[in-house]
């Protein structure tokens, strides 16, 4: 047809090659395989032997097939994945990224899709239009960003399915720490409501992994997450290997790829209580008696191929439960290991090279960067590592992790996959933001594009239809509305095969400059010293200031006070002009040069100059909602504060006070943690801490500083008791009714204990009140608690809510409370039935739980749920206001990363005594920004990040 024409063709000339000879040496292999099946046919007269004899040959010589796409592949006209109806669409006028060239060809031009497939890309402008009919969809794209969907290669969306429910966990089989034999695609629950969101995220394939619980946890599958008119697991399938539908497949097939999960270290060693030393023999007792078979199985071949055939058992030697493992001995199955630590990658590595097996990657892989080498010694290919951004430190095996990694693997020539783990560790609805991050903090543009769409796709062996933007290809596109790798990129269309999958999609204004590939700070010497210290680079500023700083080159000052953050813009034009003083830790003069800059400063040999390079100066952020301080390392217990005993669990010991204990998280509090200090590091200079629980009791809160390395530095405690706070929630607690009975009583009864003598002080209003709490129900229940409480003791109740996913229901009663609220975390998933109700925001949803509680003039703050993510409030923040379309201000989201927070929360102090954050390169809300310094005015000195 004619949109075959020549235009795109001579375009990509060049780029082809490679490809086309990669496919041409595919092509090769297979003729060869079909001229030598061919020609063994023809000098071996079949007739004579048992009739058995044609399916065994048949089946040796599949065995000698390599995985891909049949030769004509490239000839289709329409995909096996195509749903009748599917209206053709032209996407015109777009900055398409193909994935082409390494990642870094970008052409401007149309897109046209029919029958689920790509086919044309370039200026399309030629092509016969009336040849469609009145079918054709025509979009104009408005010059918009176009990718291929994005390709998770790491999610176990449907096997861990959300809601969370009993009913619902699919992702691990504890039955055995190897088996092989179990499928993935077996758990696939299609009604997962997640797909949608991850597809409106811009996710349109993922490959679906048994967990990590085993050390050979099954067989994976690679689906498509949009909804298919069949509406059954096996139809999301992409390119499935025909063992789904047989016990043995037809060897007359082309083969396809097969997938499979491995796990190394820590999980299996937890699930079966055992050791490295015990899984790593696992994998070797399995790996064995899969070389017997194969062994076997050769040697059954080669007798049949040599027409000997007075074979004693002429049954191809086969085992079901084992056929898949010795697959992978073939070369023929993606094998996707779990490993993190040196060790785990060295013990793998040194496996595949025992039993000579190829790893298509290594996931999650924390110190992969620290031994490069190793992974290039795994047998065959190098592996790919599939890595997350930042979400580090939740186990010893992460706690080497860095945000460095990707880049230094990019450095020696190791590809790297962002992936999601949805949604065990994030929403892969974000899977972009992980690729944002991976290049903010250092990793190329191109690469961290491919690192979720052609790298993802060639990883799972789909390079020939998935991850790139070229004809023939599927036509899973995304149309951005910004750069993809500016902050806050949202899809504003998603095509999966040719169907669009927004119903309406909801467009966020943006300014011009997001349709720019950001600006990011340079982290060289950061990522080299995150290598020299394997991991653990030191953290501290470099430098204490005492004495005067002057920045200069300073655009904007945010303070913090009474009202809010007020906004001094120093310089519309040039930045350069811009300077503030800071005389031991406070600001003293934020002006123009001559009015700042004047007597001896400028010869004060003793005065240091700091250049923000037009940058910022703004109120440091403050933390909430992760047992940030009360923990290094998630899920090791002897470097945590632990959980505090709840009366209405179980009864808590004579010792402690009985039920009625109340903790304080200031006597568990821990400083200098990585945690802490990388959050000080980006910005985030103090954070508000409650005691961990699991149930209703939490305890009271504290104040202190990220930047202290001990408890009794000047400074560290900011506030020894901030407010009271409990849990109410529907997991694994008494009924929620008890829960509300029990706050009830402590507000209204009789003041018992310790929890009694601080629930007084609630009552008179001196500290807050603060209840984490998800669903509407539970947070109108509150509010009706609330005013039960004030018609008793004619007195206002101070009530913070936290949480609160679906708070959006109750804005205005919240507003007409006074009661505020911290959304925890910024981002919603429905990951529990309580909090299933959430409100999406773009491109499904134009309002987010956060604009709606705005617009009612609701208090409104944010949290992390985890101590890892403290440090991404700014991103957390700035990205909320982008979404919003420009309806929260400079000034409105410096508070609700700040002062709101405080004044939430409990937090009593004079504004003037906040840490302020310096910026260069923009203020702390623009992507690209960079902290440099903390000034302290409590510590009477400005603290610098870096030594140069
Ligand atoms: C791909 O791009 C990266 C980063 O820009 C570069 O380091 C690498 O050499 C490129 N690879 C090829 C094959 O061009
Ligand atoms: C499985 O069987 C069904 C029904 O015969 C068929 O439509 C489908 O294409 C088969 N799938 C594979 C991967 O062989
Ligand atoms: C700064 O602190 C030093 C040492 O405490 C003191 O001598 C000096 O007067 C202070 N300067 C200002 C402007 O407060």
């Amino acid at each position: 047809m004619k949109a075959h024409g020549n235009t795109h063709r001579s375009l990509s000339l060049t780029s082809m090659f490679s490809r086309s000879f990669l496919w041409g040496l595919a092509f090769l292999a297979c003729a060869y395989f079909l001229f030598y099946r061919r020609l063994w046919q023809d000098s071996t007269d079949l007739s004579q032997g048992p009739p058995y004899i044609q399916a065994a040959v048949a089946k040796c010589l599949s065995l000698q097939q390599e995985p891909g796409p049949p030769p004509d592949f490239w000839k289709r006209s329409r995909s096996d994945r195509y749903e009748p109806g599917t209206r053709p669409v032209l996407l015109k006028g777009g900055r398409i990224w193909t994935g082409r060239k390494n990642g870094t060809e970008v052409i401007f031009g149309d897109v046209l899709m029919e029958k689920g497939i790509i086919k044309s890309v370039g200026n399309l402008g030629w092509l016969d239009l009336t040849t469609f009919g009145s079918d054709l969809q025509v979009i104009d794209a408005k010059g918009a960003w176009i990718t291929p969907g994005l390709v998770d290669v790491h999610s176990h969306i449907g096997d861990f399915s959300l809601p969370v429910l009993e009913g619902s966990n699919d992702g691990n089989s504890l039955h055995g720490i190897v088996q092989p034999w179990l499928r993935s695609l077996d758990g696939l629950n299609t009604h997962d409501e997640t797909y949608p969101l991850s597809l409106a995220g811009g996710v349109t394939a993922s490959l679906v992994l048994p967990g990590s619980a085993d050390a050979i946890g099954g067989q994976a599958f690679v689906i498509k997450l949009r909804e298919t008119s069949e509406k059954s697991p096996s139809s999301m399938l992409v390119e499935p290997p025909y063992q789904i539908n047989d016990t043995f497949p037809d060897p007359n097939l082309p083969f396809r790829w097969r997938h499979m999960k491995h796990a190394c270290g820590e999980n299996p060693s937890r699930t079966y209580q055992g050791t490295r030393m015990d899984t790593s023999w696992a994998f070797r007792e399995a790996y064995a008696k899969a070389r017997k078979i194969k062994q076997e199985q050769d040697k059954f071949c080669s007798s049949v191929l040599n027409s000997n055939w007075q074979l004693n058992d002429p049954h191809f030697p086969e085992e079901l439960q084992w056929e898949a493992l010795v697959d992978v001995l073939r070369g023929r199955v993606k094998v996707n290991t779990h490993c993190y630590e040196a060790v785990d990658l060295d013990d793998f590595v040194r496996l595949t090279n025992e039993f000579e097996f190829p790893v298509a990657a290594f996931h999650h892989a924390s110190e992969a960067y620290l031994v490069p080498d190793v992974i290039k010694r795994a047998y065959g290919n190098t592996p790919y590592i599939a890595l997350f951004a930042t979400f580090a430190r939740y186990k010893r095996e992460a706690y080497r992790s860095s945000e460095f990694a990707p880049k230094v693997l990019a450095q020696n020539g190791i590809t790297v996959l962002m992936k999601s783990d949805h949604p065990a560790a994030l929403d892969s609805r974000h899977l972009i933001y992980e690729a944002q991050q991976a290049f903010f903090y250092g990793l190329p543009h191109n690469l961290a594009i491919a690192s979720v769409t052609s790298n993802a796709a060639e990883a799972l062996g789909l390079g020939h239809r998935l991850g790139y933007v070229r004809e023939g290809w599927d036509a899973d596109i995304v149309v951005w509305d910004s750069h993809p790798l500016a902050l806050g990129a949202t899809p504003t269309q998603v095509f999966v095969d040719g169907l669009p999958q927004l119903r309406a999609a909801i467009k966020v204004e943006k300014p011009a400059n997001f349709q720019r590939l950001p600006k990011v700070p340079r982290f060289d010497k950061e990522a080299a010293e995150a290598v020299k210290y394997e991991g653990l680079p030191p953290l501290e500023p470099a430098k204490k200031l005492l004495g005067t700083v002057v920045f200069t080159n300073v655009k904007s000052v945010y303070r913090p006070g009474a009202y809010g953050v007020q906004g001094q813009t120093i310089t519309e034009g040039n930045a350069e002009l811009g300077v503030v003083v800071v005389q031991n830790g406070t600001i003293a003069c934020s002006s123009l040069q001559d009015t700042c800059l004047t007597g001896s400063l400028l010869t004060d040999p003793d005065v240091t100059m700091v250049d923000l390079g037009g940058g910022s100066i703004s109120p440091g952020f403050v933390s909430y909602g992760s047992p940030l301080g009360l923990e290094d390392i998630t899920s090791e217990p002897s470097t945590n504060d632990g959980f505090v005993p709840d009366g209405l669990v179980q009864s808590v010991p004579q010792i402690l006070g009985g039920d009625f204990l109340l903790v304080h998280a200031a006597d568990g509090l821990q400083f200098g943690t990585r945690n802490a200090l990388l959050a000080y590091r980006s910005g985030i200079t103090s954070a508000i801490t409650a005691p961990s629980h699991k149930a209703f009791v939490g305890g009271l809160g504290v104040s202190f500083s990220l930047g202290a390395l001990n408890k009794l530095e000047k400074n560290a405690m900011i506030q020894e008791i901030t407010g009271l706070h409990v849990s109410i929630g529907h997991f694994s607690r008494p009924s929620v009714s008890s829960q509300v009975a029990a706050l009830r009583r402590l507000l209204l009864g009789p003041a018992i204990g310790a929890m009694g003598s601080y629930f007084e002080k609630v009552k008179h209003g001196s500290i807050p009140l603060i209840v984490e709490a998800h669903n509407s129900d539970i947070i109108a229940t509150l509010l009706i608690l609330k005013s039960e409480f004030e018609m008793r003791m004619r007195r206002s109740l101070r009530l913070t809510i936290t949480g609160a996913s679906e708070a959006h229901f109750l804005a205005k009663e919240l507003a007409d409370a006074g009661v505020g609220i911290i959304l925890t975390p910024a981002r919603p998933l429905p990951s529990t039935w309580e909090k299933r109700r959430i409100l999406p925001g773009p491109p499904i949803t134009r309002e987010t739980t956060l604009s709606v509680l705005l617009k009612h003039g609701v208090t409104v703050g944010i949290g992390s749920e985890r101590a890892y993510a403290a440090r991404e409030l700014p991103f957390d923040i700035a990205w909320a206001a982008i979404e919003s379309g420009g309806q929260i201000s400079k000034e409105e989201a410096f508070g609700i990363g700040s002062v709101n927070i405080e004044r939430l929360l409990g937090v009593e102090r004079d504004s003037a005594g906040m840490d302020l954050v310096a910026t260069r390169g923009g203020d702390l809300l623009d992507f690209g920004a960079e902290v440099v310094a903390i000034i302290s005015p409590e510590q009477e000195l400005v603290g610098l990040l870096r030594d140069d």
